[in-house]
């Protein structure tokens, strides 16, 4: 029997501060990823310039052809994003405008998967809804369930080590990188 080749996730990182609980749940993914699949973090999208149609004319910025050859590259994106304002970080709006801006669409067709982390009860759901809604217009494939909305997310994620202690939150997280595998595999049958 053949084996399979290995998979590669990237993750992409809506928020931008040292200590994020986001970026600390985006850490933790590789150690909760089935064993054929390889997860690589993406590079910051504070590097992006604000959204301007001038810049884009004289030429896309680097670190935005840099991320968007990552994506086109990668078997499938998770998008870890915190909640403002019940809704989608500005920086991580930003940096989708651009993408989305690309020739080469990189999200179009592409497998996609949303976790959100939040100290408050419902874990960033409303923030995953309204960045559904985006992924709409770039043609991503989103995986529908589970749904991985971490509340209470500073008693279950250890910001110094990145490790998930609650083990049903792990649970989850497993399931879901498990689900977005069983897409990508899908896809790519025959
Ligand atoms: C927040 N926070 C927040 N939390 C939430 O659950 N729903 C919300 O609507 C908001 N709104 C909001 C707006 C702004 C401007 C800030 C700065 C924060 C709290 C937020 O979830 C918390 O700060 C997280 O720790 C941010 O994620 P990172 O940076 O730790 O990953």
């Amino acid at each position: 029997m053949t084996q399979q080749p290995h998979l590669r996730f990237v993750t992409l990182l809506g928020s931008l501060r040292q200590g994020s609980i986001n970026g600390a749940l985006a850490k933790a993914l590789p150690a909760l990823a089935p064993a054929d699949v390889n997860i690589e973090h993406l590079g910051s999208i504070g590097e992006f310039p604000h959204y301007d149609a001038d810049i884009q004319s004289a030429g896309f910025p680097t670190p935005v052809t840099v991320m968007g050859a990552s994506i086109l590259a990668a078997d499938a994106v998770i998008i870890v994003l915190p909640e403002y304002n019940y809704s989608v970080p500005g920086v991580l709006k930003n940096a989708l405008d651009w993408i989305s801006r690309l020739p080469n669409t990189p999200f179009a067709g592409k497998p996609v998967a949303i976790q959100s982390a939040s100290p408050g009860a419902l874990g960033g759901a409303r923030a995953q809804y309204h960045l559904r809604q985006m992924l709409v217009f770039l043609d991503a494939h989103v995986l529908n369930k589970p749904e991985v909305m971490i509340g209470q997310a500073a008693t279950k994620i250890d910001v110094q080590t990145s490790v998930i202690s609650d083990v049903t939150t792990c649970n989850f997280v497993s399931s879901q990188l498990e689900a977005l595998a069983i897409l990508v595999r899908g896809r790519t049958r025959n």
